[in-house]
């Protein structure tokens, strides 16, 4: 299938265009590169050893997006491209709002302009809010603590109705857990700008020497050591899932969680960073970060029942990868 990746350029994209070129299809790119870089397009033609189409462009543009439409016979779409910066969302709401909604309602009216009926969508497990873990795509959603999360939660909410009134329409909604890990070529992988916020790529800097320690948001939740629990996926699995998702898309919509199903503390994980890469990680606790809750993990059986897929890379595999990647980068 001829496959448009918005935000193929970023962190998820990159990796799901590699892992869709090796299953054969073809990837015209779409992103704007507010948050990637230029060479990301060759390091991903360079990794899966075939040609990607790319278009610099704003997807929340009407009148770009067509161009490709105009130039290409496009079958489906994975719809990465987004904001996602919790903090900065709080500060500036309107550029999430704008961004990330504007862009979902683009691509649907461009896909139903050009009959197009197949989208895969980048949701977040944000948008159960706090329910009681494991989380199960069946609950009612509750709200999110800022704007980011509310652009995932309206964005479904579009998709779906618009999905109930075109029966022909084809939409997948996947809600990531945490996402983590690099390529193993080490080539490609998550490169914050600034002070990371994510766990992770924190974990690096401290191992790397860039940040002197790591802060860790409490140790006081109800959890197995008091530190706070996720469900840790690693990049290529994520990837690998959006392919099943794309192969095993019928109409209507279809709402997957994508993580292990396994909790990972706060501790855990350093523990597993150091034993991977046989490096230290100083760490001190400090304050809960607000908004933050304790514990969230995915019931992830859906997804294997129905699409046959399931995570298969352990959390040593992505901290021995995050390191690869974190020792390679050059800024
Ligand atoms: P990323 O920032 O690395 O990638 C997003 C890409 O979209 C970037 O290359 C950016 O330049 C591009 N982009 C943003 N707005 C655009 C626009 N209007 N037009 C064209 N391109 C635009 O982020 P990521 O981690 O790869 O996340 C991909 C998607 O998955 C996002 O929608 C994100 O909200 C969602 N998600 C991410 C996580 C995570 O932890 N990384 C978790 C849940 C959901
Ligand atoms: C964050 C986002 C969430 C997004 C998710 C996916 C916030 C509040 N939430 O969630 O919307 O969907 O990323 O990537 O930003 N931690 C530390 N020290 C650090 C960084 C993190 O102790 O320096 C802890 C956190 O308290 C948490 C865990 O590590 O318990 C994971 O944090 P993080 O990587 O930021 O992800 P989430 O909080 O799950």
């Amino acid at each position: 299938m001829n496959i448009l990746v918005t935000g193929g350029a970023g962190y998820i994209g990159s990796h799901t265009c590699i892992a869709l070129l090796e299953a054969g299809h073809s990837v015209i790119i779409a992103d704007n590169l507010c948050n990637s870089k230029r060479e990301m397009i060759g390091k991903i033609m360079d990794i899966a050893d075939k040609e990607v189409t790319f278009y610099e462009i704003d997807v929340s543009s009407a009148e770009a997006v067509n161009i490709i439409f105009e130039n290409y016979k496009v079958d489906g779409i994975i719809h990465f491209a987004g904001l996602k910066a919790v903090g900065e969302s709080v500060e500036k709401p309107l550029n999430y709002y704008y961004n990330n909604i504007v862009s979902t309602m683009v691509l649907a009216k461009v896909c139903q302009k050009y009959g197009v009926n197949r989208l895969v969508f980048s949701s977040s497990a944000t948008v159960y809010g706090n329910n009681k873990v494991p989380f199960v795509e069946t609950m009612d959603l509750l709200p999110t603590t800022n704007p980011y999360g509310e652009t995932k939660a309206i964005s479904e909410r579009i998709l779906t109705d618009i999905a109930i009134a075109n029966p022909a329409y084809s939409v997948s909604l996947l809600r990531y857990f945490n996402p983590v890990g690099a390529h193993e070529s080490g080539l490609i992988g998550e490169a914050p700008n600034g002070i990371p916020n994510n766990l992770m790529p924190y974990v690096t800097q401290v191992a790397k020497g860039k940040l002197e320690k790591l802060r860790i948001f409490g140790n006081d939740y109800p959890t197995v050591d008091g530190t706070g629990v996720r469900d840790y996926i690693h990049v290529v699995d994520l990837a690998e899932g959006h392919v099943a998702a794309l192969e095993n898309l019928t109409e209507g919509v279809h709402v997957y969680n994508l993580g292990t199903g396994k909790g990972t503390s706060v501790l855990e994980l350093v523990k597993a960073f150091e034993e991977a890469n046989a490096i230290e990680v100083p760490y001190e606790i400090v304050d809960r970060r607000p908004g933050d809750i304790a514990s969230c993990y995915a019931d992830a059986s859906k997804a294997k029942r129905e699409l046959g897929w399931t995570a298969k890379r352990d959390l040593l595999s992505m901290c021995r990868d995050a390191w690869q990647f974190e020792k390679k980068y050059k800024e």
